[in-house]
């Protein structure tokens, strides 16, 4: 039996991603940049066992069906057992570090800490790029989470893939005043997941074409204010980026909703950006930027809107591979 364990923190999109050219290989149609979070990890433990006939997941404890183990984690699996040569099935145990009541995506961290265990299992020497372009083949936003710090994945051009691959561009200390706040709103489900939803996004927005082009112009200056440290504007474009992602979903047909009523008041409280940036993914507990020194300003507003629990994470400094480092 080969054993491998990792840990990896969870992102979240500054620039988001949202379509793909590619649905076989999760490749984007632009590219992303994202925040790796220390407060929202996964651990995963892999085992290839020669006696298994198909791999298993559980999550919390929790069996995954085959379906759901077939479109995520054996995409991941897969690829790793047609490097090493190695045609062995894997039971992985995964393992969140927040609670799973939250209603926070916890794939991307789970994918990604799965591709680091399993290569460790199997004695690959692989690299980070390396590593990010297979964690892309379970699900997209997972190939952020193999690095700490603010991260970008390249959408790439090439219909194998391998230019679609993500690189830390500051690392995890380079902006220590900037938080991440994270109201628990709601433990709703997502309805639809971001798969089917993107797809949508791709057959039937007609505003998709000016979102790719807003992206295209704008990343640069969003990496001027990260590199500058510039809050005012980081906040401004953390704001026009998640807006921007789901005026795409409202424009889908039929139309994508993810947001809901406690996600406006958090848009009407912090829009202005002068003191916060907010962002959501596909899913209506918003992620609020701040600075230090307004955390708790900030926190006491979410608190007032309705948030019964306010997650607070600094940035990570990335994903460890063995069995030390578990919080919980
Ligand atoms: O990783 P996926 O394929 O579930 O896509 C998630 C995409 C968003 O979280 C909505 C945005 C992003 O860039 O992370």
């Amino acid at each position: 039996m080969l054993e491998g364990e990792a840990e990896a923190p969870s992102n979240i999109a500054i620039v988001k991603y949202w379509g793909k050219r590619n649905s076989a290989l999760n490749l984007p149609l632009n590219d992303s940049l994202s925040i790796s979070l220390e407060a929202l990890k996964v651990r995963s433990k892999v085992v290839f066992d020669p006696e298994l006939s198909k791999d298993k997941v559980r999550v919390n404890g929790v069996k995954l069906s085959d379906e759901e183990v077939k479109s995520y984690a054996s995409r991941v699996l897969d690829r790793m057992r047609e490097i090493s040569g190695k045609s062995i099935y894997a039971v992985v145990d995964s393992w969140s570090n927040f609670p799973s009541s939250a209603g926070l995506a916890s794939s991307a961290a789970g994918i990604a800490a799965l591709t680091l265990a399993s290569s460790d299992a199997l004695g690959l020497k692989m690299d980070p790029k390396e590593l990010s372009k297979i964690a892309r083949l379970g699900s997209g936003s997972a190939c952020r989470s193999v690095y700490g710090g603010f991260v970008i994945w390249h959408s790439g051009a090439r219909d194998d893939g391998e230019d679609s691959f993500c690189e830390q561009i500051f690392t995890h200390d380079h902006w220590r005043d900037l938080v991440d706040l994270i109201p628990i709103f709601t433990d709703e489900k997502k309805r639809i997941s971001s798969r089917k939803g993107m797809s949508v996004s791709v057959e039937t927005s007609n505003l998709m074409k000016c979102r790719l082009e807003f992206v295209r112009e704008t990343l640069p200056s969003v990496l001027d204010s990260i590199r500058n440290r510039d809050a005012k504007k980081f906040f401004e474009m953390t704001i026009r980026h998640s807006n921007s992602m789901h005026a795409i979903m409202m424009d889908s047909f039929p139309p994508l909703i993810y947001l809901n009523a406690m996600s406006l008041k958090v848009i009407d409280s912090f829009g202005d950006g002068k003191i916060a940036g907010y962002t959501f993914d596909a899913g209506p507990n918003p992620h609020v930027f701040t600075l230090r020194k307004d955390a708790e300003s900030v926190e006491k507003t979410l608190i007032e809107l309705g948030a019964t629990k306010v997650i607070k994470s600094d940035i990570s400094a990335g994903p460890r591979v063995g069995k030390k480092g578990v919080d919980e």
